[in-house]
């Protein structure tokens, strides 16, 4: 992964500054709610839905408005071959749709949410580094908070083809009604365990005392795989680190521009000589090693 990138002027659309992704205006195919404040959306966008790898972004905008100026990123949660498929078929290749899934949160997200099919979203992507190695173990454990499931559904799919026996989808949130479309994980062979704080599904309870509840008793996972808030993340990496299981994160620190150009996504990152520097999450990033990032203190 190159840490900075050159201005790439493309033949069609915009130019812009990450490897190949180029500014372009693709139309909304399908878009409805699935659960409490969550939408998933379809876009007819043959570049990213051939290319993008498991944990990549794209920064979306909404054409012909200056409300929000700023794009947002939302990570690539699955790409298709058709506007209705259900799971994937074939590979990356031949795919030309992208599905999103997302929480109504503030001016973006809740302007996006009124767009019907036909609409169309100025976007650029993939970006970022994603999880560019699948980890070789025979049991991977994804971890999600909130709407963080976005970010693993894809490298759970990868693990599975690439040969784990086992992977686990441990996944929190405030509610039954916020774990959406968890049957994308079950029909991709990844086992479901749910946790919610009100105990309205799964067990009562963070993600982190299932993560307990599952596996202390048990042989433990060979890698975690984590995104959600950052306090869950920081709770989880404390849990891997304390059992010695390796475990990567994917950051969601607000962002402006995706490309490395603005430094809004920076976020302190050790390197090998001891110290540590602030790294753009959406370059150098979304996923790092856990152990590497230096946390913002937090509950013991
Ligand atoms: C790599 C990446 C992938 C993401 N993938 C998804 C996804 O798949 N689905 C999804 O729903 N969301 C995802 N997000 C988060 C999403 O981009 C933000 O929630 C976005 O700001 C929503 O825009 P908005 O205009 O609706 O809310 P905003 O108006 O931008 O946000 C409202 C409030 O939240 C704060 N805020 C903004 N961004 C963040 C952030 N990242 N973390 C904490 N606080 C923030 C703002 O300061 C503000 O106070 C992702 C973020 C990153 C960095
Ligand atoms: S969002 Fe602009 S440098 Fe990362």
């Amino acid at each position: 992964m190159p840490s900075d990138r050159s201005a790439v002027a493309g033949e069609e659309g915009v130019a812009c500054y990450a490897d190949g992704a180029r500014v372009e205006r693709v139309p909304i195919v399908a878009h409805r709610q699935v659960g409490t404040g969550t939408f998933r959306l379809r876009l007819d966008w043959p570049a990213l839905a051939a290319t993008a790898r498991p944990g990549q972004f794209a920064m979306l905008r909404i054409a012909g408005r200056l409300d929000p100026l700023l794009a947002r990123p939302l990570a690539v949660y699955e790409t298709y071959d058709s506007p209705d498929a259900v799971d994937p078929r074939g590979d990356g290749a031949g795919r030309r749709y992208v599905d999103f899934l997302y929480l109504v949160h503030g001016k973006f997200t809740s302007a996006l949410a009124t767009l019907a099919p036909g609409a169309e979203l100025d976007v650029w992507g993939p970006l970022g580094n994603g999880f560019s190695r699948v980890p070789a173990v025979g049991h991977l454990v994804l971890v999600a908070g909130g709407i963080g499931q976005t970010a693993l559904l894809a490298l759970g799919r990868a693990a599975r083809a690439r040969g784990a026996s086992r992977v686990t989808l441990c996944w929190g949130a405030r509610s039954a009604g916020f774990l959406a479309d968890a049957d994308d994980f079950r029909r991709a062979g990844i086992e479901v365990h749910l946790a919610t704080l009100d105990g309205s599904a799964g067990l009562r309870g963070t993600v982190v005392d299932l993560l307990d509840r599952l596996f202390d008793a048990g042989p433990a996972p060979g890698h975690v795989a984590c995104c959600g808030p950052e306090p869950m993340m920081h709770a989880v990496a404390r849990w891997t680190a304390a059992r010695g299981i390796g475990c990567t994160v994917s950051l969601e620190t607000p962002m402006a521009c995706g490309v490395g150009i603005c430094f809004t996504c920076v976020a302190p990152i050790r390197d090998p000589a001891g110290g540590w520097d602030y790294r753009r999450t959406c370059v150098e990033g979304p996923v790092f090693d856990a152990a590497a990032v230096v946390w913002e203190p937090g509950p013991a």
